[in-house]
């Protein structure tokens, strides 16, 4: 959504005008049905632009479910639990991604898990749950984890010693890149070390692939321009032949390697990658598997990135907070400061992770606060009435609010935007689950995230390895630290001194 800081006014406030004139003419008719107050149009999201979400949260907290009239008749924006339940699960089967997302997203997700709805969307949720939910992919993830936590403390470690600031948005960038791939295709990208050129360029082509994509949908010209080739049409077809080469010959050589070990042997090879997994319960087509890998990349990448870089900014804004999580990794490990990062990570195992409930509690904080996916939208298929008695009608487009949510007093409390990890622990100090409609973070119902433990599982081996060895600080205390208005909620620039514990 960085598209709303870069269009040009003039033109699409034409448009607009005329949408508006539209949607006055059209949408405005008589009607018995009681509809989402208007709270706004597309003008003002885009005067608000730079702060969209701080405009969106006080536009909820004025009416919980309202309507944005926009390019093509309204948007429905809600930050009611009771709706945001009826939507994604008891009448989840009349809300999807439907033809207009899938079509934005095609070139780059294709028919991934990510952006198709009904049989497409069952099998691949069912083929990847049950590989997510292994034993095997859960161990090697946790090995992967723990080196690229190693690695990156090993970075930290280099900028610490000559005093250097540090980037941490862009180093959690490389090593949740490195981590994914790793686990999906079971390759080595090591962009934190740059050593190899072609992964440079297959990370660079992702990150210019996912970013961009969205932009779509403020761009009414996009399919002119991927016709003609031309502009971010052009560039994105560029970046996609670099991921589409790279993952292909991926993908191919592991068919290969597979056909031949089945071959040779009775058994085939033992892999523990999600690719060779699914490749072995007979999932070949090259396309399914393609999607499959570049939906994932974009599902998990950006997210974590996000919740890690919230993470350590909320560290830096409350030091005793910071000093209580190393407390605790140290006595779950039973190590000290001096342990270097190879033994920290090697003590990290499911019991001790398990004892870790205020780093649990203060990172679910950081996802309530700053929720790596702000708003999420899905399309209505059929008109409907919802439980507060709002309707809406088949094809508009439904949004509901994670970042609005996350803030709302009527949710929350009284105290909803102080970061207070202890919400979250029970009388023994214990994590305590949320209504997952009300803590939506990372959806709730059948499309729930699939990487939900997974991200936990790296976030909590990052942190552990990061606080017991460094203390966190703000390279300028003063700066207040700013969100991109995008799909996911990056942070504008987060600097900071790392200084050694000791
Ligand atoms: C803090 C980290 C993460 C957050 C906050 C998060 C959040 C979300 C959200 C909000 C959705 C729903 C998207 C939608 O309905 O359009 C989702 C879906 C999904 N996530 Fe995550 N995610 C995170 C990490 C991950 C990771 C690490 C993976 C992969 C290992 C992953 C895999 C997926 C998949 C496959 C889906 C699609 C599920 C479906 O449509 O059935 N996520 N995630």
């Amino acid at each position: 959504m960085d598209f709303l800081l870069s269009t040009p006014l003039p033109p699409i406030a034409i448009s607009l005008a005329v949408m508006f004139l539209l949607g006055v003419i059209f949408l405005g008719k008589k009607q018995n049905k009681r509809y989402p107050p208007v709270a706004g149009t597309l003008f003002h999201q885009l005067k608000h632009r730079r702060k969209l979400h701080h405009y969106m949260t006080e536009l909820a907290c004025k009416y919980r479910t309202y309507r944005i009239l926009g390019f093509f008749g309204y948007t429905v924006y809600t930050a009611d639990p009771v709706n945001v339940e009826y939507v994604l699960k008891t009448n989840a089967a009349n809300y999807g991604k439907g033809y207009y997302l899938h079509n934005i997203l095609y070139d780059v997700l294709g028919d991934g898990i990510f952006s198709v709805d009904g049989d497409k969307w069952r099998h691949q949720r069912k083929a990847s749950g049950s590989q997510f939910s292994t034993k095997v992919l859960r161990d090697f993830s946790g090995e992967i984890f723990k080196t690229n936590a190693v690695k990156l403390a090993s970075r930290i470690h280099e900028a610490a010693t000559c005093g250097k600031s540090i980037e941490m948005q862009v180093l959690f960038l490389q090593s949740t890149l490195d981590s994914i791939v790793k686990i999906l295709l079971g390759i080595d990208l090591d962009t934190m070390s740059a050593t190899n050129n072609e992964n440079i360029r297959f990370a660079n082509a992702v990150a210019y692939a996912s970013g961009s994509i969205i932009y779509r949908v403020a761009d009414v010209f996009w399919r002119i321009k991927r016709f003609l080739n031309i502009g971010t049409e052009a560039a994105i077809r560029r970046n996609m032949k670099v991921l589409d080469d790279f993952v292909y010959n991926l993908i191919n050589i592991k068919i290969e390697k597979l056909r031949k070990s089945e071959e040779q042997y009775e058994q085939p090879l033992k892999r523990r990658d999600f690719i060779s997994k699914l490749l072995e319960a007979k999932e070949t087509d090259p396309k399914y598997l393609r999607d499959m890998v570049l939906s994932f990349i974009a599902a998990g990448k950006d997210t974590t990135t996000s919740a890690l870089s919230w993470f350590i900014y909320m560290m830096c804004k409350h030091l005793d907070i910071q000093e209580k999580i190393a407390q605790e990794v140290r006595e779950a490990t039973g190590l000290n400061n001096t342990s270097s990062a190879d033994e920290v990570a090697a003590n990290l195992t499911e019991e001790a992770l398990n004892k870790m409930q205020y780093l649990h509690a203060a990172l679910t904080e950081t996802l309530r606060l700053y929720p790596a996916v702000p708003m999420n939208a899905r399309v209505c298929f059929s008109d409907d009435t919802w439980p507060d008695g709002h309707s809406v009608r088949k094809g508009e487009m439904i949004v509901y609010q994670p970042y609005s949510m996350g803030r709302m007093k009527y949710i929350w409390g009284d105290d909803a935007e102080e970061f207070r990890p202890e919400r979250w622990l029970d009388g023994n100090g214990n994590f305590k689950e949320e209504n997952p409609f009300k803590f939506i973070t990372f959806s709730a119902g059948p499309r729930i995230c699939l990487g939900k433990d997974y991200s936990y599982l790296q976030m909590k081996i990052f942190c552990a390895v990061l606080l017991t060895k460094y203390i966190f600080k703000l390279t300028d205390e003063t700066k207040v630290v700013e969100y991109r208005t995008m799909v996911t909620l990056d942070i504008k620039r987060l600097h900071v001194h790392a200084f050694p514990r000791v």
